[in-house]
């Protein structure tokens, strides 16, 4: 598809701007002829003044984009040229009366549409993208999300090559034309916008089950796969039917339709999109056995089937009135999706997976030029706004107010929320309203945390008196400049504390003055000045304090504990996050310090190296919690700890630290790789299974990273003995970073036995490309010239280019500035193809201001070299002038 440029450059969009529509859309008909080389869009909207606005403009503005337009008529009658405009991807037509109806006749080319939004072709099957602006690829409209309509949609095509013929809601006709095409008409009573319109054509497999709601309907539930797939679908069905009840048990949210639908496309630039009763899916997400997906690979895929599904009461039965309240819908859906995973699995381990994420990934957006608050207030292009920030930073604000108003409370918001909401577009402020109302809550201050970019820092210092007998908690939180942001307000920060004792016992926390009955061991302190003081009486000893327990607010912690209190909380500590929490800020403190100094011998303190011991013997730990607690924080999330920081560095010092534990704990790790070897069903995928196998691949890890030959012929074996994805790639991962012929070995035997499998095939390219050692770049270069390897697959560029560069920090920023450069290369070439999935690979380049002064030099002349670069796409233009330090 070519791309139509604005003659005046991409606009800058602000919310301050924003106006309700002129006109509504009441209903929509499409008829879709679907045919090689041009497929006819005919499209009749019935539609009016809109009564909410006093604009008495008579213009409607339609959006539209790459489209040739055939025909347009209104009541009936040709609009003669002149009655209607096209500017840029904007049509406006004049002369609308009250009440209309308007048609409009399209032609499009969905072959040639390799940017995969709107309608285009994925091996040889339709299907759209149509969030957040794809919809005007596809025919013009008021392609806006607070214009909601009703849709009926027919689809013609050759019957042979497109027997299934899907769009949203029920099936209300379908049938055999002349020359061999067939037709089919679907309708969708909900009223929905453009984003949430989906259509598919093709020749796929159709796996059915049935789900009865607790009304006792029964709602038909169909999963959609290429022939030959049929077989993969068994967990995506079995998560599908447990989100749909856990929503009815939880919220008391029962599904609309008769209908549910859920398509598998190879060719997409997410994970998966929620369109009404048809979400169109990544194939990584819907397709797994056990042969072919890791443990990891299941939950994940989990949790995006129920995140899908829970937009269809946050998002779709109440949207967004403008993409500026993206996190409205998106910050809501991860909370509900993160709140399953926390029932169905565990919840400690949920906790801790979610904040290493937003750690390792948000912590450094929120601190760096892309920063943005969970709703911004302006934006180039949409597609760069599905962030990290909207998404994960967003479901920590829901979750904030799920514990400052108790679950009952939140439950009430949620109901208020949708009596006064159902069928409307919203803004985040009504979701906050609605929680004030039913909880008589003030949650004035804590507006803020929309507001407001940047991680907030929490310093927290205990002092003990021993003879007041008071432990005081100095609280201080510093809110650093973001852009567009110098100085920002005291924000509501919920800390959730308790003080342990010598034993590891929580004390009563009797606040000074207060009541001396019923007195809590753990309370939510609401920080809401810059500085604060607590005083807890009664306390005799000095305490350790557990802080930010359950990880109840998304801030930096920084505390006057000492490296053996942190040691102590890593053994003793009751709060599974703050326990991990106390682990990770040692390692912080530990490796970074090893980093600064370029001194690689004894990295850990024996008091650490004893917990970890502990850890592996001691008998009451889940062993999936176990291995978080042994997983050192990443390198990303090193870096951020360290300035300027030395990827190089850190890179030796985490190695050197693995090979300290490697070492001291041998004989443990060879006990636990034992124990958890035998007498176990490796397709056993029950949480305990899986949590099982995590600890044995970390235990596996560890034994390679100590160095033990006997280890790589360990792993080497592993690899070829292994019936599961889990056993090989835990496996692979383990010998990834070692100079071995094991290693050559085992991963050509990998390439060779899944050439064919894509979504396996995905998991080579990426361990090639993540490997550590230094030729890997050489390695990647030369991947890009694999007859698999295709620029035009999304999940293929991911695995080699985003891989690479976001997940191999050290051959990443190697010094000569290799890496950098050959990111920038990749991302001026697939921009002209697919420029929001260009977009997303930038962002690495973007964060140059914690590195060296010569990093520093290189990065930003890689982003001035990308944007010399003429016809560059509006989503990486706007990405790399932020990179640049240019505000818009
Ligand atoms: N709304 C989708 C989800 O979270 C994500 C999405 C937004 C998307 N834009 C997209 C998916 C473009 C694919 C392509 O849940
Ligand atoms: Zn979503």
């Amino acid at each position: 598809m070519t791309r139509v440029e604005n003659a005046a450059g991409p606009q800058v969009k602000r919310l301050s701007d924003y106006t309700p529509p002129a006109f509504m859309i009441d209903t929509v008909a499409l008829d879709f002829d679907l045919r090689d080389g041009e497929t006819k869009v005919a499209s009749t909207l019935q539609g009016r003044r809109n009564p909410q606005t006093t604009d008495i403009t008579d213009v409607l503005e339609l959006d539209g984009q790459g489209l040739r337009l055939l025909s347009i008529s209104l009541n009936g009658a040709a609009v003669p040229e002149g009655g209607y405009r096209i500017e840029g991807d904007k049509l406006f037509l004049s002369a609308v009366p009250e009440n209309f109806t308007l048609e409009i006749v399209t032609t499009i080319e969905p072959e040639k549409n390799t940017a995969l939004e709107g309608l285009y072709m994925s091996d040889g099957m339709y299907c759209t993208q149509c969030e957040a602006e794809g919809f005007r690829r596809i025919t013009y409209f008021p392609d806006r999300p607070d214009v909601m309509a009703v849709y009926t949609t027919r689809l013609e095509a050759d019957a042979d090559r497109f027997p299934v013929l899907l769009s949203n809601g029920n099936l209300m006709q379908s049938g055999m034309l002349d020359e061999g095409r067939h037709f089919a008409v679907w309708h969708d009573p909900f009223p929905k916008p453009s984003y949430l319109f989906a259509a598919v054509a093709g020749d796929l497999a159709c796996v059915r089950d049935s789900f009865r709601t607790m009304s006792g309907r029964e709602v038909e539930l169909r999963v959609y796969v290429e022939h030959g797939n049929e077989h993969l679908t068994g967990h995506t069905m079995d998560s599908l039917k447990r989100s749909m009840k856990w929503d009815e048990e939880r919220f008391g949210l029962e599904y609309d339709l008769d209908l549910f639908m859920i398509v598998a496309v190879s060719h997409f630039n997410m994970g998966a999109m929620e369109n009404k009763g048809l979400n169109i899916f990544n194939s990584k997400f819907v397709l797994a056995d056990p042969q072919t997906a890791t443990d990891a690979d299941y939950e994940r895929l989990e949790g995006i089937v129920a995140h899908e599904y829970f937009h269809n009461w946050t998002g779709n039965r109440v949207t967004c009135r403008d993409w500026f309240q993206l996190s409205l819908k998106e910050g809501l859906t991860v909370f509900r999706d993160q709140e399953f995973t926390s029932d169905t699995h565990s919840r400690g381990v949920k906790r801790v997976a979610d904040a290493r994420l937003l750690r390792a990934v948000q912590f450094p957006e929120d601190a760096g030029p892309t920063a943005h608050p969970v709703r911004p207030e302006s934006y180039l292009e949409i597609n760069n706004f599905y962030t990290v920030t909207i998404y994960e930073k967003g479901a920590e604000v829901i979750r904030m107010i799920h514990e400052l108003l108790g679950a009952d409370a939140f439950r009430r918001g949620m109901d208020l929320y949708f009596e006064r909401h159902d069928g409307q577009a919203v803004r985040c402020e009504d979701f906050v309203a609605a929680m004030e109302d039913a909880s008589g809550i003030d949650l004035g201050q804590f507006r803020l945390w929309y507001s407001q970019s940047g991680t907030p820092e929490l310093e927290v210092d205990l002092a003990h008196d021993p003879d007041a007998k008071t432990a005081t908690l100095k609280v201080r939180q510093i809110l650093p400049p973001t852009p567009g942001q110098p100085a920002k307000e005291p924000m509501l920060i919920p800390l959730s504390m308790a003080l342990l004792d010598g034993e590891g016992q929580a004390l009563p926390l009797q606040l000074l003055g207060e009541n001396a009955e019923d007195i809590p061991k753990a309370r939510v302190l609401p920080v809401s000045q810059s500085e604060q003081v607590f005083v807890f009486e009664n306390v005799d000893d000095r305490p350790v304090p557990s802080l930010l327990r359950g990880f109840s607010a998304p801030v930096r912690l920084r505390t006057n504990r000492t490296a053996e209190q942190e040691c102590f909380l890593y053994r003793h500590d009751d709060d599974p996050f703050a326990r991990w929490d106390a682990g990770q800020a040692y390692l912080t403190g530990a490796l970074t310090a090893a980093a600064r100094k370029g001194r690689y011998d004894a990295v850990l303190d024996d008091d650490f190296l004893q917990a970890v011991g502990e850890i592996l013997s001691g008998p009451d730990i889940e062993p999936a919690f176990a291995a978080e607690l042994l997983t050192l924080p990443g390198e990303s999330v090193l870096a951020d700890a360290m300035t300027p920081a030395d990827p190089e560095a850190i890179h030796a010092a985490r190695n050197a630290a693995r090979r300290e534990i490697g070492l001291r704990h041998a004989g443990l790790f060879q006990e636990s790789y034992d124990r958890l070897s035998i007498a176990h069903d490796p397709e056993d995928m029950s949480t305990a299974a899986m949590g099982s196998r995590a600890l044995k691949a970390v235990a596996l890890g560890y034994l390679v990273a100590g160095g033990d030959t006997g280890a790589v012929a360990l792993a080497a074996l592993q690899a070829a003995a292994a019936t599961t994805m889990t056993e090989s790639m835990s496996a692979l991962q383990a010998l990834n970073n070692v100079d071995c012929p094991e290693r050559r070995d085992a991963m050509k035997a990998f390439h060779d036995r899944w050439q064919d499998t894509p979504l396996v095939l995905d998991k080579w390219f990426t361990l090639s490309a993540t490997s550590s050692l230094p030729d890997t770049l050489e390695t990647v270069k030369r991947l890009l010239e694999h007859p698999k390897f295709d620029l035009a697959t999304p999940n293929r560029v991911r695995a080699v280019i985003g891989a690479f560069s976001s997940g191999n920090p050290v051959r990443f920023h190697a010094p000569d500035g290799a890496g950098y450069n050959f990111l920038a290369d990749q991302v001026v070439r697939l921009d002209e193809m697919n420029p929001q999935v260009a977009a997303r690979l930038v962002a690495p380049l973007t964060r140059w201001k914690r590195y060296d002064e010569a990093r520093q030099r290189m990065m930003r002349q890689c982003l001035e070299r990308i944007r010399r670069y003429a016809g560059l796409s509006p989503d990486v233009t706007e990405l790399v002038a932020k990179g640049l330090g240019e505000e818009s």
